[in-house]
């Protein structure tokens, strides 16, 4: 069990955490009456893999409450030098640290590091395991175009979510997911032959490559995922044209969808593989405005692991 000073998991977006982060989102967006709330708060950004929106999101949101953002990567650090999580994590706290949000290619890490460490830790990542933040920007993102709120008991019941696409090496899609699912909707993934995951994992019903464009008419959200080639094992392969014909968002399948239908992804996108040029330049496709959401859901975060108040409260 993870304390509430920390963030590992989708699972702990339980009722009472997502009212809490539902009051902080609506507060943190009067940003204007807000003094600084994490001033002297120190977070340490440990990001071992490759990052833009989150790692960014993360510190413009620290900085915009008054908190200290540090990055400390694999290349310039001393973990390139043999020196063990635990010893790095003590440095971090001799020097007042408060928090580390972990980026890592290895499934597993930020229980991980709480173990080793009495400092808060967020998840912005662990290899194929979990992407909590993102998750939770992903269903604000929702929630705000559906008018409902993820504090409500199954407030997306009735919605229906295809994950498509490289759904096996995706943390992301085992977030979104079950944090989806947990809020009521139906989750589909949608799959090459051996990269879906068993439905236990995301709750969700999977189905093979040839029924995407049966089920498009009937989708309230097609969340497309990269192929994330970086986490292949060694027998995994790809036949690239075969994905192409089966699970790339295209202006022929954007045209399958129902008008208010939208299509998600958590970037980075590789234009003209899972999703073409066109959808990725249509009013419909959300990625900027999850990149948007993903600043605030990290404010709530860090204000919600910090347990520092935003409103006197
Ligand atoms: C993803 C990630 O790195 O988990 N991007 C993100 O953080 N928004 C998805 C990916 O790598 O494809």
């Amino acid at each position: 069990m993870v304390d509430a000073r920390s963030l590992v998991s989708v699972d702990q977006f339980d009722g009472p955490a997502r009212s809490e982060i539902v009051r902080l989102v609506r507060l943190l967006a009067k940003s204007d009456r807000i003094e600084a709330p994490l001033r002297g708060y120190r977070v340490a950004g440990l990001f071992l893999e490759p990052s833009t929106r989150t790692r960014l999101a993360f510190e413009v949101a620290i900085r915009g409450l008054g908190g200290e953002f540090s990055l400390l990567d694999f290349a310039t650090s001393s973990l390139a030098k043999g020196e063990s999580y635990p010893d790095t994590l003590g440095v971090l706290e001799m020097l007042g640290f408060d928090c580390v949000v972990v980026r890592s290619r290895e499934s597993g890490i930020a229980l991980q590091l709480l173990g080793w460490t009495g400092l808060s830790v967020i998840n912005a990542g662990d290899g194929a395991r979990e992407h909590p933040t993102q998750a939770l920007a992903d269903v604000l993102v929702l929630a705000e175009r559906w008018g409902c709120s993820i504090a409500d008991e199954k407030p997306f019941r009735g919605r229906v979510i295809a994950i498509v696409g490289d759904v096996a090496h995706s943390r992301v899609a085992r977030s979104v997911g079950r944090l989806a699912g947990e809020l009521g909707a139906r989750v589909f993934t949608v799959a090459p032959r051996g990269w879906s995951v068993s439905p236990g994992v995301l709750h969700a019903d999977s189905l093979e490559f040839n029924t995407l464009d049966d089920v498009l008419g009937e989708v309230d959200v097609v969340y497309s995922l990269r192929i994330q080639r970086e986490r292949f094992g060694g027998l995994d392969s790809l036949d690239e044209r075969h994905f192409l014909e089966g699970f790339q968002i295209n202006r022929d399948r954007l045209a399958l969808l129902r008008r208010d239908a939208v299509v998600m992804h958590p970037g980075p996108v590789n234009r003209g593989v899972e999703v073409s040029d066109a959808v990725a330049d249509d009013p419909r496709f959300l990625a900027k405005a999850q990149v948007a959401m993903g600043r605030i859901a990290r404010s709530a975060v860090v204000m919600w692991v910090s347990g520092r108040s935003v409103d006197g409260r």
